[in-house]
């Protein structure tokens, strides 16, 4: 049986371009037999190598099948017979000669045809869903998708797959991705795709079929407890805390509305931007279940901005979780969240202030960055003439490069805040402040709600103890009132 096969190959292998052709399909085919095998039986653990196991090796089994003919054709020409007469002299008569369902040699041909085929069905799916794999999306192009990986990998969907919330649900969904990922590829090929890439909003699938397959709006209900601890630049960088009680709920019992109010299935939210981020709305309205509409318009907004928010968007998570994975934080922030975690020791002295310091302007490129957050802090310890720990600022340095690594990446162009997060409000019309500002306005002139409490009470604001408001004011504080005021907010809803 070997002996036939290799009798078989040896009959095909007419040239060099014949040869090359046996040499590659065979040895594709081995080797990928033998990956897939370590791979099962856990062997390999590498995931880079699905780029070779699925992507390079079927692709060079193609290529030799396709030489195969190629080659017998320019050895027709070459000797100037026809097949029939070249076949007689390449292979025996016995492989020649008539059965009932054709030749010895016809029978190989069906026979390895049909291997072919299921191989290579058998193959593409799995490239098929290795292309799915969120590590194929984070890494194939990887100068390119650096941020959206480092950011992801960090993110609460760690282990939900990019083609979970970027290509939905569908046969049309699916070949709508593949087509724009042929266009992306020749993009990233030809160096010609944008720094830093822009926000796919528009190409997004609704939410109904990515985010609510796993979260849906009835889920939502009572409140959030958000803390957060914010040093001051001092030489103790000294901690206070802000606490909020986020009112998430989707609908409540009285009739108020929470935060997930806005994606009820009972009525839509609908809004027109003036700008691609979404930043400057134009006008915003509820429709109502009997189809009637209210409707709100931004009159701080110049009429002939406005003018330009001719598309109208239907409220969905992403207008305001569109920082959901892709996390990038706030500098200031950053350096809390890990002196809080212990990442950077607080027994530096001046370490937030210096730290941020170090971190907030933006470098030409990543070594750049690495060297001179290193030169800007242990300059400063140097200066500072006061014994510091060795290897507390060498950690420090670590932290800090690390810190900017992840969310500043100069070979895309992106700095700090280049993609904001649009919850909350960091400014006075960022983020919900976008449509909830009193330029808000309504025709019978009422204003979007924008009190204080409508979406969350507070807890704590800037102070000592994280859960201050929760007890009442004691009789000797300063801001007696404004305390008493918010513990009522707190104890009687
Ligand atoms: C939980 C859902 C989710 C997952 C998982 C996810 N993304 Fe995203 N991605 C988003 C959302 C939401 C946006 C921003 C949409 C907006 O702002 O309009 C986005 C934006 C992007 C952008 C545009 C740049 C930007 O930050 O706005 C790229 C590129 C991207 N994602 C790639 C990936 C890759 C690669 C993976 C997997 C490693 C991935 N995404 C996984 C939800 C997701
Ligand atoms: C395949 C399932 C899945 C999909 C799809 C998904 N998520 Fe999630 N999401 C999760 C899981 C699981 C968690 C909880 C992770 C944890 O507790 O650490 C989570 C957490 C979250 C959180 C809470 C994060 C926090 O800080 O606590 C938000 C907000 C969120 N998802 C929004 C979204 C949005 C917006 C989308 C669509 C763009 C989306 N998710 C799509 C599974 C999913
Ligand atoms: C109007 C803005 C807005 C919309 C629209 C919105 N969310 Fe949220 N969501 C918030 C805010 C604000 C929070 C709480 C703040 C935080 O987590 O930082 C939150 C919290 C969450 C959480 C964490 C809940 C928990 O129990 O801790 C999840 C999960 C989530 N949202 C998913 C979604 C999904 C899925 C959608 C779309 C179906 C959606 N959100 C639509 C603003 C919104
Ligand atoms: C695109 C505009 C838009 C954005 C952005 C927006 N909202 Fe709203 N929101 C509305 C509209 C419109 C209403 C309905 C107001 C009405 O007519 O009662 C509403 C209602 C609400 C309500 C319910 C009020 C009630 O009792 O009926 C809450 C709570 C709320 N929003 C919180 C938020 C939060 C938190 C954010 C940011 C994470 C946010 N909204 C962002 C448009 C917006
Ligand atoms: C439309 C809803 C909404 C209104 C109105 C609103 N907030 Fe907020 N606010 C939020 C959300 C959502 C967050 C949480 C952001 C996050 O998850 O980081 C927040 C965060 C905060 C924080 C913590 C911010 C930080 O990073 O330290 C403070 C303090 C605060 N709000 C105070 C106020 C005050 C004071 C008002 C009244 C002028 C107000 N808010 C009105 C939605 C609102």
């Amino acid at each position: 049986m070997l002996q036939r096969y290799l009798n078989f190959l040896r009959g095909i292998s007419v040239n060099w371009l014949g040869k090359i052709g046996v040499i590659l399909v065979t040895s594709s085919f081995i080797a990928f037999l033998t990956m897939e095998m370590l791979r099962l039986t856990g062997a390999i653990t590498n995931d880079y190598i699905g780029l070779i196991t699925y992507m390079l090796f079927p692709a060079l089994f193609v290529f030799g099948l396709l030489l195969i003919p190629f080659a017998w054709m320019r050895y027709r020409r070459q000797r100037g017979k026809s097949t029939r007469e070249l076949l007689d002299e390449t292979f025996s008569t016995e492989d020649l000669r008539s059965h009932m369902f054709g030749s010895r040699l016809v029978l190989n041909i069906g026979a390895l045809t049909l291997l072919n085929v299921i191989f290579m069905l058998a193959v593409s799916a799995r490239t098929l869903h290795f292309m799915d794999s969120a590590h194929f999306c984070g890494t194939a192009c990887h100068r390119v998708m650096n941020p959206e990986w480092t950011t992801y990998q960090r993110s609460p969907h760690a282990r939900v797959a990019c083609v979970e919330c970027h290509v939905g649900e569908g046969v049309k969904a699916l070949i709508d991705s593949k087509l724009n990922g042929l266009r992306q590829m020749v993009l990233a090929a030809t160096n010609t795709y944008n720094r830093p890439i822009p926000t796919p909003v528009h190409q997004l699938r609704p939410s109904r079929e990515t985010c609510e397959k796993c979260h849906w709006p009835d889920h939502f209900y009572g409140e959030r407890l958000l803390r957060q601890t914010h040093y001051a630049p001092d030489r103790h960088s000294t901690a206070s805390h802000t606490s909020l009680l986020l009112r998430i709920e989707s609908y409540a019992a009285d009739g108020k509305a929470g935060i997930h109010w806005h994606i009820s299935d009972r009525h839509a939210v609908r809004y027109a931007a003036a700008d691609a981020r979404r930043e400057s709305i134009a006008w915003t309205e509820v429709v109502h279940p009997d189809g009637s509409t209210t409707r709100y318009q931004n009159t701080a907004l110049d009429p002939s901005m406005a003018a330009t928010a001719t598309e109208v968007r239907t409220m969905d998570c992403v207008d305001c979780h569109n920082r959901a994975t892709h996390i990038y934080e706030e500098p200031g922030s950053a350096v809390d969240r890990r002196l809080v975690a212990g990442e950077l020791p607080l027994e530096l002295p001046f370490i937030k202030r210096e730290g941020l310091a170090a971190i907030r302007p933006f470098y030409p490129d990543t070594l750049a960055a690495r060297q001179r957050i290193d030169a800007h802090l242990r300059g400063f310890y140097r200066r500072l003439g006061e014994p510091v720990q060795a290897e507390l600022v060498d950690k420090a340095v670590v932290v800090l490069q690390s810190t900017y690594t992840r969310n500043v990446h100069p070979q895309m162009q992106l700095d700090w805040n280049t993609y904001p997060s649009l919850i909350g409000h960091r400014t006075e019309n960022s983020g919900c402040f976008r449509c909830h500002q009193p330029a808000m306005q309504g025709t019978k002139g009422d204003t979007l709600a924008h009190d204080c409490f409508m979406c969350h009470r507070l807890v704590a604001w800037d102070e000592s103890d994280p859960y201050r408001y929760f007890s009442p004011a004691p009789d000797s504080a300063r801001d007696r009132a404004l305390h008493d005021y918010l513990h009522r907010q707190l104890v009687q809803p």
